[in-house]
């Protein structure tokens, strides 16, 4: 199948991108000393998964049981859902665990430890559980200075109802760290509070396993990592315009991009209109106009070229399957982007992105050679 023959929004896998890239942060884990688990939020496609296997990922980490299940399904034994555990999700969890699966849990809450561990004991299986600790971003996660973070930590150390993995955090502040200084010190701020907190733990005398740590912007930019078992970084596999301004990637290893077709340009208007809207680019508007790439909502290219977005094209705005591009001179869409033509966009977002899509269509030599499914139910 050649590009012209794909039926449109479609999204594009650059085969040759995804291998450098895996292999890039299984030798990056390797020279740290860290175990690699990926994030499979990402691209929720285990061809992709079974690749970062190849390369040595040990294990993988989900954020949504569907996901899990499709990796279970694929033969993946040992994955941690990273998401914090709420009540509702003990059951559907613990089936899993019966079914064989090591899914390891996550979750910052006493009160569903508790009803965690009786569902276990019920259930006659005993889950591997993380404790989520909050190393800055302030999202999930205790605090691991406050007297509550211990005392979950204790009571998850000398539980007999689960086995206790030990910190889990990520520093999705590192999303506001441009250049690799500033990523670096998120890094390290990263790798320190869960340190830090389970030196304290093991002196107290609670044993803590294994700190797990990781977001690709951080691991991108760490070189010690002293103290971590292992890395869940997840965009890393295809990367998109915002890690390129963050400094975690440069433009050729972007490894996803969204065919699209030309739908509307009406004679003279300084606008022409693709079938690729926010249902194939999300909304996310990428970095602040000062830290962008190319301000807008996405990355206009030449379908059969590489990743040089055209610096007088502005996809502008997104409604649900429209993508309205404009030129940034006036008149500077003379001549260019007839109805029917077609652009690569490159995205904002690859997880989001990829998660608007059933499959990948893998190029490799400018041809499709395969495509990949994508489990994106919910
Ligand atoms: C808990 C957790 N771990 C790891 C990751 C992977 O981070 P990234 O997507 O920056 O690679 C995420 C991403 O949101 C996450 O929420």
């Amino acid at each position: 199948v050649s590009l012209d023959d794909l039926p449109t929004p479609a999204l594009l896998l650059d085969a040759a991108a995804l291998d450098r890239n895996i292999s890039r942060m299984a030798a990056h884990a390797r020279a740290l000393g860290v175990a690699l688990r990926p994030h499979v939020k990402t691209h929720k496609c285990v061809e992709i998964a079974r690749r970062q296997r190849q390369a040595g990922a040990a294990g993988l980490t989900v954020s949504t049981l569907p996901e899990a299940r499709a990796c279970a399904a694929a033969g993946f034994d040992d994955l941690t859902w990273a998401l914090p555990l709420a009540p509702p999700g003990i059951g559907p969890a613990l089936d899993l665990v019966r079914e064989g699966v090591t899914l390891r849990l996550v979750l910052d809450d006493e009160p569903t430890l508790s009803a965690l561990e009786q569902a276990a004991v019920a259930r006659g299986v005993r889950p591997h559980v993380w404790l989520k600790v909050d190393c800055g971003y302030h999202r999930a996660g205790v605090d691991p200075s406050s007297p509550a973070a211990w005392q979950l930590a204790t009571r998850l150390g000398t539980s007999p109802a689960i086995r206790f993995d030990g910190l889990l955090t990520h520093a999705g502040h590192s999303y506001h760290a441009y250049g690799s200084e500033a990523r670096a010190a998120v890094a390290r701020a990263e790798r320190d509070a869960v340190t830090r907190f389970a030196a304290g733990l093991r002196a107290a005398g609670v044993p803590v396993p294994s700190v797990s740590i990781g977001s690709t912007p951080s691991v991108t930019a760490a070189t010690d990592l002293s103290g971590v078992d292992e890395i869940r970084p997840g965009n890393y596999a295809l990367f998109d315009l915002t890690q390129v301004a963050l400094g975690s990637c440069r433009l050729e290893d972007v490894a996803v991009s969204v065919l699209a077709t030309v739908i509307s340009h009406p004679a003279g208007a300084e606008r022409a209109v693709v079938d690729a809207g926010a249902l194939a680019l999300s909304k996310d508007v990428g970095p602040p106009p000062e830290h962008a790439v190319l301000p807008g909502m996405g990355g206009v290219c030449a379908p059969a070229e590489g990743n040089s977005p055209s610096p007088d094209l502005r996809l502008e705005t997104l409604s649900q399957e429209h993508g309205i591009i404009r030129p940034r001179v006036e008149g500077g869409l003379a001549g260019r982007l007839p109805v029917g033509s077609r652009v690569r966009i490159l995205p904002n977002h690859a997880c989001l992105v990829s998660a608007c899509f059933d499959q990948f269509h893998v190029l490799r030599d400018g041809r499709v050679e395969a495509s990949w499914p994508i489990a994106r139910q919910r």
